[in-house]
C-alpha cells in the first residue's frame, strides 16, 4: 500500500492551540526532543493530540487500502491460468489481508477501536488509496498490479519503517518484506507473458501497463507544493521522504524494468535528463486523481459495497467468537472459584 492522500488534515486540526498548561508545554518539549533524537514514540508515551489524530488517520487509511486492495486481484483467483499462479495469487491476497490486520492493530494502540475505524470506512468517511478504484480487466492486470502498484507501495512504505511511531514502524518492516515478494511475482508473471506468450498476450500486457501507469504515479499523492500538511508530518518523523521525491524514485527505478520487459511506458515526454540525472516525465492529470478520491472513479461504489457486504456477512462469525469468549471467561471464573 498505499499511503497516498493520507496526510490531509482539516484546518481546525492544523491551527495552533492558544492556551497550554505549563505541564503540557514541558511534555511537548520532551516529545519534540525525542522526535529530534530519532527515538520511537510508543503507545503509552505522551504525544500531542494532533500527532495521535494524524497517525490514526494515516494508519487506518493504510489499513483500509490493504483490505480494499484485496478486491481487484481477488477478482482473478478463480480464473488464474495455472495452479501455480492461483497459489501465488491466493498467498498474495491473503498477505494483503494480513497487512490490514497488522495496521488495524497498530491504529488501535492509539485508542481508537477497530469498530470505529471500520465504521468510518463503511460510511464513506475514511479514505483508501485511489488506485483500487480502477478495474482489473484482464489477467495481465494482476501482473501489472504486482509490478507497478506493489512497486509504488514499496517506494512509499520503506521510509515508513523509520516512522517515529514504534508500532507503525514495526508493522511496516514485516509488510515491506512481503510487498517485495508481491512486486517480484508480478514482474515474473509479466516476463513469462512477454517472453513466452503469443502476440495477443503481449498486447494484453501493454494494454494493462497503459491503463495502470498514470494512476500508479498518482499513488504518491499531490505535488509537494500542493501538499501543505506534509511539512508537519515530516517534522514529526511520520513522513520521511516527500511525494515528488518518491514519485521520481519510482519512475527512475521502473524505466529499466519496463525496457527489460519489452513494454512501453505510455508517456511521450519520458526522457533521461543528463543534468538532473533523473528521468523527466509528463504532466499527471490531477483532475482525474481528485475525481477518483472524491468517490467518482470507475469502481468506488463497487469496492465500498463489497466491503460493507463482507462486514454484514461476517456478523455471525463475530457473534459466535464473542459468545465463545464469554463462555470461556465464565468457565475460567468457575474454575478459579
Ligand atoms: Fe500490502
Ligand atoms: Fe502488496
Amino acid at each position: 500500500m498505499y499511503t497516498q492522500a493520507m496526510d490531509s488534515l482539516s484546518p481546525a486540526e492544523t491551527g495552533p492551540r492558544a492556551v497550554r498548561s505549563l505541564q503540557e508545554q514541558e511534555l511537548q518539549a520532551r516529545f519534540d526532543a525525542r522526535i529530534d533524537a530519532g527515538e520511537f514514540i510508543e503507545a503509552k508515551d505522551w504525544m500531542p493530540e494532533h500527532y495521535r489524530k494524524t497517525l490514526v488517520r494515516q494508519i487506518s487509511q493504510h489499513a483500509h487500502s490493504e483490505i480494499v486492495g484485496m478486491l481487484p486481484e481477488g477478482n482473478w483467483i478463480t480464473r488464474a491460468p495455472t495452479l501455480k499462479r492461483k497459489a501465488i495469487l491466493l498467498a498474495k491476497v491473503q498477505d494483503e489481508g494480513g497487512h490490514g490486520l497488522y495496521l488495524y492493530a497498530a491504529a488501535e494502540t492509539l485508542g481508537t477501536s477497530r469498530d470505529q475505524l471500520l465504521d468510518a470506512l463503511h460510511t464513506g468517511r475514511a479514505k483508501y488509496s485511489s488506485i483500487f478504484n480502477y478495474p482489473t480487466l484482464t489477467w495481465a492486470d494482476v501482473g501489472v498490479i504486482g509490478w507497478l502498484v506493489d512497486g509504488a507501495a514499496i517506494m512509499n512504505q520503506v521510509p515508513i519503517c523509520r516512522c517515529s511511531y514504534g508500532p507503525y514502524a514495526r508493522a511496516m518492516v514485516r509488510i515491506c518484506r512481503e510487498e517485495s515478494f508481491h512486486q517480484r511475482q508480478g514482474y515474473e508473471s509479466l516476463l513469462t507473458l512477454m517472453t513466452r506468450g503469443t502476440q495477443a498476450q503481449k498486447d494484453m500486457v501493454q494494454d494493462a501497463v497503459n491503463r495502470w501507469w498514470w494512476p500508479c504515479l498518482m499513488m504518491f499523492g499531490p505535488p509537494d507544493d500542493q501538499s501543505p500538511n506534509s511539512a508537519l508530518s515530516m517534522k514529526w518523523g511520520i513522513k520521511r521522504v516527500s511525494n515528488d521525491e518518491l514519485r521520481q524514485k519510482f519512475v527512475d527505478a521502473t524505466v529499466d524494468q519496463a525496457r527489460l520487459l519489452g513494454v512501453t511506458l505510455p508517456d511521450a515526454d519520458l526522457r533521461w535528463n543528463e543534468e538532473r540525472q533523473h528521468w523527466d516525465f509528463g504532466a499527471i492529470d490531477w483532475d482525474e486523481f481528485k475525481r477518483v478520491v472524491a468517490g467518482h472513479g470507475p469502481c468506488n461504489h463497487e469496492r465500498l459495497q463489497a466491503r460493507v457486504q463482507a462486514w454484514d456477512d461476517g456478523a455471525w462469525v463475530r457473534e459466535a467468537a464473542l459468545a465463545y469468549a464469554a463462555k470461556q471467561a465464565q468457565a475460567a471464573m468457575q474454575e478459579a472459584a
